[in-house]
């Protein structure tokens, strides 16, 4: 192992810079957004970076100088660079599994080298981005056809996680891009009212379903996968329809076959892509499908601009580093809990949620790399909303609630639906929003507008409350890739500051395991009782109330 691979020599809380950003954090702390600007004028200007057409105000941040320099010696008092050099160079550091962390190679153009375990896996990239070109050429043309004659219509992608949050995301995003004569839809929920929903007015004959699954064996994937089968056959009536009708997006050939689908129809990918990674693996095939291959490629080479900007820029200019570290700045010296996301783009209603998994599921964890537990907080809570919707919901707590709620504003300097004013309204929004968390209302400029005493209190914003934005031209594929690589690796960067293994998810497997034995009991398999009070009283309501 190396020594980037291995656990950190140094707990965290015991680097210098620690120490020195949390005394500093005490003396910073009453320090006002209106201060700093006043006392310098630039400040607007000089404390943003920009690279690859992505813009970072970091201005109204509760930071000084003194605090980014600090954040920055703790990177790379951390480590932080010697950790990205070995995600590049394909050393495992996923160590729970170990498992390289890759998801660069899925964009990393022809003829780059890329080693895992001494093979390059560059070439395999591109060659499985080749077929599922050649595949989506087919389908989209109309070549492919269902097993009945008719062209494909409709692609029903059945996967949950990171084979559901990026493509439906990803969809959503680019439905400007995409083939409007076509639908697309995601089916996600173990809940038979997701798949119910999806399929009631689809034809069998003229759609094609992609069950995305990195293991498959994911219970909600297979359950849906299944059903998926029984109604296509029961429309269909031929077993040999399956060929025609599904495909499957996996790392799993044996289980794939078991399913009933040919390996000739199946696009693989690697252990060294992880789930919330994957969007731009063949587990994006249903967003080739929907928007072609060659935006498809746009797309990539957003994400890869970003990744060698990241593997390159020196860290006081680099923007998921700038980013990552301002994340930690509020999570672990100012208490706060969680991060808003507030996209003002309709198309990225989805960015929220994928960003949940991206960023909760990575740097959610409780121990380091080390096993120990952790005495500092870690991942923070991500939440969202497109703006302006949020605004007149929970902007109020934003505002005046007494939580600090970090939030990172995201906006396009050209919109791909120009409609008399609206764009304009929506960006005003974004600015004027930014403008009121940092400065807010003092109590005299409340009173000074002729309120009464009593309501003075009421109407004052207090201000200092920390923004980022981040303006981009417009939304296209692959101004998309950029953003999320932008949250990739700065969700990398925390990680990596906070010493976890932010690729692996153990946490998730302990209610798999319990739900699997109470299903027995909710199927009569087992006589149950078995459970704590709670338990056994919730499951024998159920099944009284079920019959
Ligand atoms: O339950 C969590 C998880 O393992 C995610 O990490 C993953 O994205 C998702 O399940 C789906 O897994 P799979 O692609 O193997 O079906």
């Amino acid at each position: 192992m190396s020594t980037a691979t291995a656990a950190p020599a140094t707990p965290l809380t015991q680097l210098s810079a620690w120490k020195s950003l949390k005394a500093h954090s005490e003396k910073i702390r009453s320090l006002h957004l209106r201060q700093l600007f006043k006392d310098d004028p630039g400040r607007g200007t000089r404390l943003t970076a920009e690279a690859e057409g992505i813009y970072l105000d970091f201005s109204k941040h509760r930071i000084t100088d003194e605090t980014l320099k600090l954040l920055l010696e703790l990177a790379k008092e951390s480590g932080l660079r010697a950790r990205i050099d070995a995600m590049f160079s394909g050393e495992k550091i996923n160590i729970t599994e170990k498992r390289a962390v890759l998801h660069v190679a899925l964009r990393a153009p022809k003829g780059e080298k890329i080693l895992v375990d001494g093979q390059d896996v560059v070439p395999d990239v591109h060659e499985v981005l080749d077929r599922m070109a050649a595949f989506s050429d087919r389908v989209r043309s109309g070549e492919w056809k269902g097993h009945t004659g008719k062209p494909i219509k409709n692609v029903i992608n059945i996967g949950i996680g990171g084979s559901d949050l990026g493509p439906v995301m990803a969809y959503e995003a680019l439905r400007s891009y995409s083939r409007r004569d076509m639908t697309f839809r995601f089916v996600s929920n173990v809940d038979g009212t997701d798949f119910a929903e999806a399929t009631r007015d689809l034809d069998a004959e003229e759609t094609l379903f992609i069950i995305s699954s990195k293991t498959f064996t994911t219970l909600e994937t297979m359950t849906n996968a299944h059903t998926a089968r029984a109604w296509a056959l029961k429309k269909l009536g031929d077993e040999k329809s399956i060929a025609k009708h599904f495909v499957a997006v996996s790392t799993n050939a044996e289980e794939v076959t078991k399913f009933g689908i040919d390996t000739k129809n199946m696009f693989g990918f690697w252990d060294w892509v992880g789930g919330r990674y994957s969007m731009d693996s063949a587990i994006g095939l249903s967003t080739m499908l929907a928007v072609g291959p060659e935006n498809f490629r746009k797309m990539l080479a957003g994400f890869h601009a970003i990744d060698e900007h990241f593997r390159t820029a020196p860290f006081e200019k680099n923007l998921p580093v700038l980013m990552g570290l301002l994340s930690v700045w509020y999570n672990d010296f100012f208490d706060a809990q969680t991060v808003a996301v507030l996209p003002y783009d309709q198309y990225l209603k989805r960015f929220p949620a994928y960003l949940q998994q991206l960023t909760m599921e990575s740097n959610g964890k409780h121990v380091t790399l080390a096993g120990e537990k952790v005495d500092y907080q870690t991942g923070p809570i991500f939440w969202g909303e497109p703006g302006t919707n949020g605004q007149h919901s929970f902007y109020q707590l934003i505002h005046q609630g007494t939580k600090l709620i970090p939030c990172d504003f995201i906006g396009f300097a050209k919109t791909l639906n120009p409609l008399g004013n609206h764009h304009d309204l929506l960006m005003s929004n974004v600015f004027a929003q930014a403008e009121a968390l940092a400065f807010g209302k003092t109590p005299e400029e409340v009173e000074a507008e002729g309120t009464t005493d009593w309501l003075v209190p009421h109407r004052v914003f207090e201000g200092n409350r920390p923004t980022n934005t981040i303006l981009l031209e417009e939304l296209t594929p692959e101004t998309l890739g950029k953003l999320v690589a932008l949250y990739e690796h700065s969700v990398f960067t925390q990680g990596a500051i906070w010493q976890i293994d932010s690729f692996d998810q153990w946490g998730v497997e302990l209610g798999k395991v319990l739900a699997k034995k109470i299903i027995g009991e909710l199927e009569g398999k087992d006589p149950g009782g078995k459970h704590d009070s709670s338990t056994n009283t919730l499951i024998e309501r159920y099944k009284k109330q079920r019959g």
